[in-house]
């Protein structure tokens, strides 16, 4: 995500700058040259720490990335799945790794893959469950470790006076080896606890594919408004010079 939102920011070559953000005319990355992808990989280093604390310069406030909060985030899909998470907070986003990064400046579209290798999510949970023959009830603390993939597609449009706007992002979240507890499970029990984490373990993506899709629309949602604050105003000559 971070990538897709920073390549925007490379791709500008320095054309009418009076609009953009500092943290956009800092970086300067030739979309003429030899690999615009590798490039934008490498700048994105340079302007990580706006971008995770969510200080863009000029005054310009965007959403902090590492803490990232979750405030709330409800799946009801009736008696079989209830599950609410609250002030959920999300550590070690800013060690993420950029795996591929795809763009295509004509259509101003962008396609990142991006790993966090020690993402740990911590929070409030309450949750009713049916898994396998166990029927999970439970109201407590919770926390997850993953390395996950998230693959983010980002797209622009312009009006006719050529500003750009962003398109609703995609986002899609793939777990690679989650691990989960659950506190106060079964009220507490401590062995039923032990057994429904251990029954919740053994396969913990029946789980986490419930709570993936609204998620996913979390991201979207931030990464959207990130995408537009860091690029309100700004025209695709400016944006995607060379496009
Ligand atoms: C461009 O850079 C990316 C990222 O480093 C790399 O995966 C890709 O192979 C490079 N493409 C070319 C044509 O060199
Ligand atoms: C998750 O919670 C359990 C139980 O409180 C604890 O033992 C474990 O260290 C926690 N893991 C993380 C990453 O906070």
């Amino acid at each position: 995500m971070l990538a897709v939102i920073s390549l925007i920011v490379m791709l500008n070559v320095g054309a009418g700058l009076g609009e953009l953000l500092p943290l956009i005319e800092n970086v300067v990355c030739p979309a003429d040259s030899a690999n615009v992808s590798a490039c934008i990989i490498e700048a994105v280093e340079t302007i990580k720490e706006p971008l995770i604390t969510g200080d863009y310069g000029d005054g310009v406030k965007g959403i902090v990335l590492d803490p990232y909060v979750i405030n709330k985030l409800e799946v009801n899909r009736g008696p079989s799945f209830k599950a609410s998470l609250k002030n959920v907070l999300i550590t070690g986003v800013r060690n993420f790794q950029i795996e591929k990064l795809r763009t295509d400046l004509r259509k101003k579209k962008f396609s990142v893959a991006v790993t966090f290798p020690d993402l740990v999510v911590r929070g409030q949970y309450k949750l009713e469950m049916n898994l396998v023959l166990l029927k999970l009830t439970g109201n407590g603390p919770f926390n997850l470790t993953d390395d996950p993939l998230l693959k983010v597609n980002l797209e622009f449009y312009t009006d006719k006076k050529n500003v750009v706007f962003t398109r609703p992002v995609h986002v899609d979240i793939e777990f690679a080896h989650p691990q989960l507890y659950l506190g106060n499970l079964f009220n507490g029990d401590p062995k039923l606890e032990a057994i429904g984490n251990q029954a919740i373990n053994d396969n913990p993506n029946i789980l986490l594919n419930e709570l993936k899709p609204e998620l996913e629309r979390h991201f979207e949602g931030s990464f959207y408004q990130i995408a537009s604050t860091i690029t309100k105003g700004a025209t695709a000559d400016e944006l995607f010079p060379g496009y």
